[in-house]
């Protein structure tokens, strides 16, 4: 699978496969939404991070592209975090902004220079991934929550924009 290879040390992916398989579990448990949404926010999180770091690697600093491109997508990120985020406290939670667990809270070393062609493709194998999630939170809210499932799709259209951005920045820029 090609999931399963692209995992290696690609963390940022790892993040969102282990949070989108909490949330399966939580669905076919029967959870409350509260920990879905908190599942999908703490992927935001990693979001956030993950295009917070490369904006300002070494790589980033020396490529006015890479700052603007993930300094744009980190604020799209903390935008879904904080609509997430608004809607678990109208449903009662308290949103968790901690996230202890990320393994996104650091870039391996061996990323600082030179790893751009990399780093995006470990960006669109995770953005893949947490469009999955939506999909499958959207469906689970789908019929019985249309407020949460609006919010949910809203997102979902961004991360399909990211994914094809981030296609289209390994066609061009990073070829
Ligand atoms: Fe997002
Ligand atoms: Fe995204």
């Amino acid at each position: 699978m090609m999931e399963t290879d692209a995992i290696g040390e690609n963390h940022f992916l790892a993040d969102v496969l282990r949070l989108r398989g909490a949330a399966q579990v939580m669905m076919a448990e029967g959870a409350e939404p509260v920990g879905l949404l908190q599942a999908a926010m703490s992927a935001e999180i990693a979001c956030v991070l993950r295009y917070s770091l490369i904006a300002v690697s070494a790589d980033g600093l020396e490529n006015e592209w890479v700052a603007t491109e993930c300094a744009a997508q980190a604020a799209d990120e903390r935008e879904h975090m904080v609509r997430l985020a608004a809607r678990i406290t109208e449903l009662g939670g308290k949103p968790d902004y901690f996230a202890a667990h990320l393994a996104t809270r650091h870039l391996p070393p061996e990323a600082t220079k030179g790893c751009l062609p990399r780093l995006f493709t470990e960006n669109l194998a995770a953005e893949q991934c947490v469009i999955e999630l939506y999909r499958e939170l959207s469906n689970h809210f789908s019929g019985h929550d249309p407020k949460t499932q609006a919010i949910l799709d809203d997102i979902l259209a961004d991360e399909e924009t990211h994914t094809s951005d981030m296609e289209d920045l390994l066609q061009t820029q990073l070829i």
